[in-house]
């Protein structure tokens, strides 16, 4: 793209003042601008205009939705493992780790899944899920494809870190890395922000992408040609993660869903987890914050609540139905943080509190796209310690402690 073609797209966008430092840059600067600049995409300046005039948009009608139970899959614990192994032994299964996010609650500057979790050894996020997935190759027989998606700021990071760790065991002909995309941060007046004079203030965009980035990066051929049938998504921060979970497998294969979820079951009414129930007669997730004191308290006949099955980042999703909806447009949310940027005298500013918008699809959202969803129950203390904050809920104490009850050498 040449200056007057940028001139032009800002222009029509009222961005110009993304131009304003480029006369005083190096030519590799205005160049690394310039194709920024072409990579923008401007339509999600509407989606935020549209989001300060009327908001998120409202949900559809909501009803509870039940879930197979832990005692429902004990009964049929042989059944369902026996589908899923043959499943992954066949090559049908692959797993998708999603480690593109800033983890910015936790507060660590290198990928999240690098953070040494051991006390007396060391034992990195990565690793335990690698751990964790190992023991089911092992019970298989036979590797897992494993597609880790990072973004531009922890791509470099995390590769090398899995080849100095040598890939803690696993076989790295399996592992697929690729990258996804990011977008740019507003203020308030919808205006771009620029985090130096030659660099836009961008982020990765969401969790929800990670299909069309794996397109992107040209693996769409190698999940048809390997007949990869089904993608076990999961997030990083979760160290008790079962990953490919033969189980899971078997029973959302047999239920004859198209998709399916991990739930837990909530430990208390309020507490703050995405909700897996239906909108509109279809599977959807709606969050804490959308439900109504009523809906949140509200309960069945057996004194259970009525939204009572909280989500842990662990769905299973058909590559079929996947590729069927690649051109659908995800719901785009917008986000409140704190986003360093350059001031107009080209100070850098570093805010301590949000200043800024940005727009992130959410893998959750898929789930909505889907014509049926099995809820599979999991038991919280044996496959949920999410490493979200430094300290407090969800932390890194509260796993350590949760990975301790396991039986994980610390
Ligand atoms: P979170 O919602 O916890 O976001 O991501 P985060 O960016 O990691 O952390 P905070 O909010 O800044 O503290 C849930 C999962 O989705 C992945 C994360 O790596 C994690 O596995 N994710 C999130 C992405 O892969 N890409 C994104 O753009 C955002």
């Amino acid at each position: 793209m040449t200056d007057e073609q940028a001139r032009a797209k800002l222009q029509a966008a009222e961005q110009e003042h993304l131009l304003a430092w480029y006369d005083t840059l190096s030519e590799h600067e205005q160049y690394d601008l310039l194709e920024q600049i072409d990579a923008l995409d401007l339509d999600l300046l509407d989606v935020f205009r549209n989001y300060k005039q009327n908001g998120e948009p409202d949900r559809g009608e909501l009803a509870p939705m039940g879930a197979l139970t832990i005692p429902e899959i004990e009964q049929n614990h042989a059944k369902f493992e026996t589908a899923g192994l043959d499943a992954i032994r066949q090559g049908k299964v692959g797993a998708v780790l999603l480690a593109g996010g800033m983890g910015t609650r936790l507060g660590f500057d290198k990928p999240k899944g690098m953070y040494n979790i051991g006390l007396s050894k060391p034992l990195y996020i990565f690793e335990c899920l690698i751990q964790n997935l190992i023991k089911v190759v092992d019970q298989a027989g036979a590797f897992v494809p494993l597609f880790i998606m990072t973004s531009e700021k922890n791509d470099e990071d995390t590769r090398e870190f899995f080849e100095s760790m040598k890939y803690f065991g696993y076989n790295p002909e399996y592992i697929h890395f690729f990258t996804q995309d990011t977008a740019p941060a507003v203020d308030a007046d919808g205006k771009i922000l620029l985090e130096s004079k030659s660099r836009i203030a961008t982020s990765p965009n969401g969790n929800g992408g990670w299909f069309a980035s794996l397109v992107k990066a040209g693996l769409l051929n190698f999940l048809q040609r390997e007949e990869i049938e089904w993608l076990n998504v999961f997030a990083v921060d979760n160290v008790l993660q079962k990953i490919a979970d033969p189980c899971f497998i078997g029973a959302t294969i047999l239920s004859g869903c198209e998709s399916g979820s991990k739930v837990v079951r909530k430990a208390a009414p309020e507490e703050r987890v995405g909700v897996l129930c239906l909108e509109d007669g279809k599977p959807s997730i709606v969050e804490y914050y959308e439900m109504t004191p009523e809906m949140t308290t509200s309960r069945e006949s057996d004194g259970s609540l009525s939204y009572n099955y909280g989500v842990i980042l662990n769905y299973l999703f058909q590559t079929k139905k996947l590729t069927e909806l690649l051109h659908n447009q995800l719901p785009v949310h917008i986000v409140h943080k704190a986003v360093p940027y350059i001031d107009q005298n080209g100070e850098k500013i570093r805010p301590e509190y949000p200043n800024a918008y940005k727009f992130e699809s959410l893998v959750l959202d898929l789930i909505h796209l889907q014509d049926s969803c099995l809820s599979y129950e999991v038991e919280r203390f044996r496959e949920f310690a999410p490493v979200k904050n430094a300290e407090g809920v969800d932390s890194v104490i509260s796993a350590q402690e949760l990975l301790r009850r396991n039986g994980v050498a610390l």
